[in-house]
């Protein structure tokens, strides 16, 4: 039975909205958002209809990487409360139906982790090969760093250990040896641990560095390190049946496939789709349809467990690594002309309305997309009201700036002295002032509520989430649509990605449908069809959700 499904394997139908609780809301006026805060406005985030939250990196640490760099992987960070404040937002967020999943930093720790700093001090520690060392450092490494503004090896020496240490990111960040089973004991620890605590899964970060065996001196011939993945996935369930992993894997879409766990499936579930979001930029840099349409036709079936994670933008840079180098430039030119916008030579360090230069329509038609093409919409904090970056901030952090709730002191985060916020706020346009909740809550025709509606409708709409995906042809470039077919059911989306309005015909694809009937527009205005074929009238930068209607099928509400 369909219904039962959809509730079981949840993640297939759900709205991820990924948060830092240090930025979120500050209940005790320091400056920090905190535990406490964000347990205020999970009622906010029920509103919204998004059905499960990601917590970026709340641990204890250093924040030399803004929490992706953990010194204890059992505890919350003193700055944003408690354990027990943390139990009491879990408690809020499952009473509101919310689930709530959390980053699994397991690459690396910070080197100030007291596994870290046993295995430097002595061979004999017992944690010396939670880590991997080596006496010199490769001729010719085998990766470059992640982060090549700031490190230029995969490799460091350390003085007290005196041996070279593996960090495919930061120096302060060693990587651990997933090879070794001890460490493999741990992770299961650690994922049981925050299990037992009743969060629903994990956001798995930098998962190839993960199961990367290089330096470790074992080879994939001995040991497969996607029975390693499997096996973690294996505890989890036995665990808690339905848990999730939602995996970072930034590859080319014919690798990808691997790490659900191939035919089986039984991997990762919910895998980010980095080839298609950045084709999706190509084309709507270009106002031309056909990048996403080649990116679509490579994407890998999923298995049945398995499903895309969509995002239009995250935490970090909006890398571009996929594209050509002549692409990339077209979208730098178009999205972040500016040096400053951009980063590492592969992205940019701006969120979606500025690089849109506020135009309203053309970011609903991103966000449409999102919710539309075949996966599960993960919303990063403050998309759902248009907020800017502060290109101010340095680096990948220029787009986690606070939330902004009202127009009013510290755009309603924080009562602490301006100078104590924990990071700058937005500036100008996209700024508090412009944009915040408060005033897009009372305005009928704010981004927020046409945010809300979307999400409500596209919950509504499992077929985007489970349903088999084919792209449709039209008659026109720049128009992007789709078709998803669940169980007897089929929804299309067409996009109009050009700034001018257009008359598009559509092959609908075959079906019995005799009309369709309009998703998201006030009236749901029906319109029939001519032998299969759709004729629509789209506005620039104009969408539509359909749902194909045969003669004996429920009306859609
Ligand atoms: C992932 C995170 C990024 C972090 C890095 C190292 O790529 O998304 O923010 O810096 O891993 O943990
Ligand atoms: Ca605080």
């Amino acid at each position: 039975m369909s219904t039962g499904r959809t509730a079981d394997l949840w993640w297939k139908n759900a709205i991820v909205y990924c948060l830092d609780v240090e930025t979120f809301l500050d209940s005790n006026g320091d400056g920090i958002g905190d535990f406490n805060g964000l347990t205020e406005r999970v009622d906010y985030l029920a509103g919204l209809g998004v059905t499960c939250l990601w917590l970026m990196p709340f641990f204890p640490s250093p924040n030399r990487d803004d929490g992706y760099d953990v010194t204890d992987f059992y505890g919350v960070d003193e700055r944003l409360g408690s354990l027990g404040d943390f139990v009491v937002f879990m408690r809020a967020a499952k009473d509101r139906g919310l689930r709530v999943i959390v980053d699994m930093v397991v690459n690396h720790t910070s080197d100030r982790h007291p596994w870290f700093r046993s295995a430097r001090s002595s061979r004999k520690s017992p944690y010396r090969d939670y880590y991997v060392w080596r006496d010199e450092p490769a001729e010719q490494p085998d990766a470059e760093p992640v982060f090549p503004d700031a490190e230029n090896s995969i490799w460091s020496y350390d003085e007290r250990a005196g041996q070279y240490y593996l960090h495919h990111f930061y120096a302060h960040q060693p990587d651990l040896n997933f090879v070794n089973p001890a460490v493999r004991e741990e992770i299961a620890k650690i994922a049981g641990y925050w299990l037992e605590l009743g969060v629903d899964g994990f956001r798995v970060d930098a998962v190839p560095f993960l199961i990367e065996m290089g330096g470790t001196g074992v080879t994939e011939m001995d040991l497969d390190p996607h029975a390693m993945l499997r096996d973690l996935k294996a505890f989890m369930t036995r665990r808690r049946g339905d848990a999730l992993l939602l995996g970072e894997v930034n590859l080319p879409h014919k690798d990808l496939k691997t790490f659900f766990g191939g035919s089986r499936g039984d991997e990762i579930q919910l895998l980010f789709d980095f080839p298609l979001m950045q084709a999706m930029y190509l084309a709507l840099a270009r106002r031309d349809a056909r990048p996403l349409r080649t990116s679509f036709k490579r994407m890998p079936d999923v298995t049945d467990e398995g499903q895309w994670a969509r995002f239009v933008r995250n935490h970090d840079e909006l890398t571009l690594d996929k594209l050509t180098d002549a692409q990339r430039q077209e979208v730098f030119d178009a999205f972040g002309p500016d040096g400053s916008m951009q980063l590492y030579g592969r992205g940019l360090r701006r969120r979606l309305p500025p690089m849109f230069d506020g135009d309203e329509a053309r970011i609903r038609l991103a966000y449409s997309l999102l919710f539309t093409l075949p996966g599960t919409p993960t919303l990063f904090y403050g998309e759902e009201i248009g907020m800017g970056e502060n290109l101010d901030i340095d680096g990948r952090v220029s787009v986690r700036t606070p939330m902004q709730w009202t127009d009013g002191r510290n755009a309603g985060f924080s009562t602490a002295r301006p100078s104590r916020l924990r990071r700058p706020l937005v500036e100008g346009r996209f700024g508090p002032l412009a944009v915040n909740v408060a005033a897009a809550e009372r305005d009928s025709d704010s981004l927020l509520n046409w945010m809300e509606r979307a999400i409500r409708r596209r919950r509504e709409t499992p077929e985007f989430g489970w349903g088999e995906w084919s792209l449709l042809d039209t008659d026109h470039n720049a128009v992007f649509a789709h078709r998803c077919e669940w169980e007897g059911r089929t929804v299309l989306a067409v996009h109009n990605l050009s700034d001018g309005p257009l008359e598009v015909e559509v092959d609908v694809g075959g079906g019995d449908g005799a009309s369709v009937q309009d998703l998201l527009d006030a009236d749901g205005s029906v319109q029939s069809l001519e032998r299969g074929m759709l004729q629509l009238t789209l506005e620039g930068y104009g969408h539509r959700w359909l749902r194909l209607q045969g003669e004996d099928q429920r009306p859609t509400p």
